[in-house]
């Protein structure tokens, strides 16, 4: 494949989307928020009453999802038709996801959704196995980590941001036993991909980071 794409993968809160976002924009390039389609997923299962151990059941859902990602100034996730934008937002609806999201055969059944988001100009996909599994040819591959306190508490102010409560304390927990879930399972745990330029957020604003990981794209 020709098309462009610059991977962008690590663990949660340590700046990815707001930082994939921005380079996407920068770049004029498609955007994959491959976490917004796991969390989809969870969403589905909780309105279908699909259990979360329910590997074969949940596969089937993913395949069958209707789910359609809207682009513009403000923009918005359709699943079957009703947005559901706000609903995955929450460490309830990510916790869950990340408990399916260790099943082989849904992350099977979700790949070709995910590479369908490969279209010119260009794409920068955010994720945990974006630079490993779904787009291992990918010429631009970014790793972004941050320590643990920077990045539940960057989670915490975000979500405050939009309104929602939750205890830092609480967050801390559960954004540490999520990320050791998903480093940990056996199929696309989170890990660098050998040929990824890493890059810790840690000290760095958010401008800072967008333009390390744009001079990985145009110093290339
Ligand atoms: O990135 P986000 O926090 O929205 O992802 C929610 C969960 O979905 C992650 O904790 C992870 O378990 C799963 N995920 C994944 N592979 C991806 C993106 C997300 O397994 N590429």
């Amino acid at each position: 494949d020709t098309i462009p794409v610059l991977t962008i993968d690590g663990p949660s809160g340590a700046g990815k989307g707001t930082t994939a976002r921005a380079v996407a924009a920068r770049l004029g390039w498609n955007f994959l928020d491959s976490g917004a389609i796991y969390r989809a997923l969870a969403v589905a299962a909780m309105d279908r009453r699909v259990s979360w151990e329910d590997e074969a059941a949940l596969e089937a859902l993913a395949e069958s999802m209707d789910l359609v990602f809207e682009a513009g100034p403000a923009p918005r996730i359709l699943l079957w038709n009703n947005d559901i934008g706000r609903r995955i937002l929450t460490e309830e609806c990510g916790n869950l996801a990340s408990k399916m999201a260790a099943f082989p055969a849904v992350r099977r059944a979700l790949l070709d959704k995910q590479r369908s988001f490969r279209r010119l100009p260009g794409l920068v996909a955010d994720g945990r196995d974006m630079g490993t599994v779904v787009f291992p040819d990918a010429p631009y591959k970014i790793f972004l980590t941050a320590s643990a306190e920077v990045r539940a508490l960057r989670r915490y102010n975000q979500l405050k941001e939009k309104g929602i409560d939750v205890s830092l304390a609480h967050l801390t927990e559960e954004i540490e036993e999520r990320d050791r879930r998903d480093r940990e399972r056996q199929t696309a745990p989170l890990r660098a991909a050998e040929d990824a330029v890493v890059i810790d957020s840690s000290d760095l604003t958010v401008d800072e980071v967008i333009e390390a990981c744009l001079s990985v794209v145009t110093s290339h």
